[in-house]
């Protein structure tokens, strides 16, 4: 099964979950995922649901915004006396990558502010390449094999890059790229995998809630509490 690619910098889709499954339930550092507990300070939606006012086969001609009848009637009809326009690309919207600095981990008060609030006591760095891993190839190949944890992975990614993959709710992979400046907290139970891309390195700051526990165990590993509870609440955010 081929997982869904997220290009590089495609931190939108990363934090919303793929085109193709619904989120589940990785954190992305500022960018809360659906359904995440540790993001429930969401807005709620309005009691009457979400309404699209123009659109499929009524679109409005967005070329005339400027000056259109239909536009004025909508806005007329329904009171939208107020305006403006914004744009949302990565080059003109200050904060749209939201990542870390990582080269600045050593002193960084974001990242200890992170530490702090989540309760990430244990650090250390790992350096995943030919020459500074040993046992690499075995590594690698454990790495990639599917396995879940009975605590959270936290990685931070201080340099080179790689792809978690982690599964949706239909049991789908969901590929995550990981550059320098991302952090990712994959929860307990959740099935997934690690591999490098082309680049064959990466440099990774590994967090942990207390004394860390590294032990892998691949799947099927559906009985263990952790994988139950979160399949619960994969449950609960359907
Ligand atoms: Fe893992």
């Amino acid at each position: 099964m081929s997982p869904d690619v997220l290009e590089p910098g495609t931190r939108r889709a990363l934090s919303t979950g793929s085109q193709s499954g619904r989120a589940p339930g990785y954190w992305a550092h500022k960018r809360p995922i659906l359904g995440n507990p540790a993001c429930q300070a969401r807005a709620p939606l309005s009691p009457a649901g979400p309404e699209l006012v123009a659109g499929q086969a009524g679109r409005l001609d967005a070329d005339k915004h400027e000056n259109d009848p239909e536009l004025e009637a909508i806005r007329r009809d329904r009171g939208y006396s107020w305006m403006d326009i914004v744009t949302i690309c990565k080059d003109q919207l200050p904060g749209y990558e939201d990542k870390l600095d990582a080269d600045k981990h050593e002193n960084d008060p974001e990242l200890e502010a992170i530490r702090r609030d989540r309760g990430y006591s244990w650090m250390d760095i790992v350096t995943i390449c030919k020459d500074q891993l040993p046992g690499y190839e075995d590594k690698i190949k454990m790495f990639y094999e599917e396995h879940l944890h009975l605590d959270e992975e936290i990685r931070y990614i201080l340099d080179g890059s790689g792809y978690f993959d982690v599964r949706d709710q239909e049991d789908k992979w969901i590929r995550i790229s990981m550059e320098k400046g991302d952090m990712i907290t994959l929860p307990a139970g959740i099935y997934h995998r690690f591999t490098l891309d082309e680049k064959n390195y990466v440099k990774a700051m590994r967090l942990f809630v207390g004394e860390p526990v590294w032990t892998a165990h691949n799947r099927p590993a559906d009985h263990f509490e952790a994988r139950e509870r979160y399949v619960k609440f994969l449950a609960q955010t359907a």
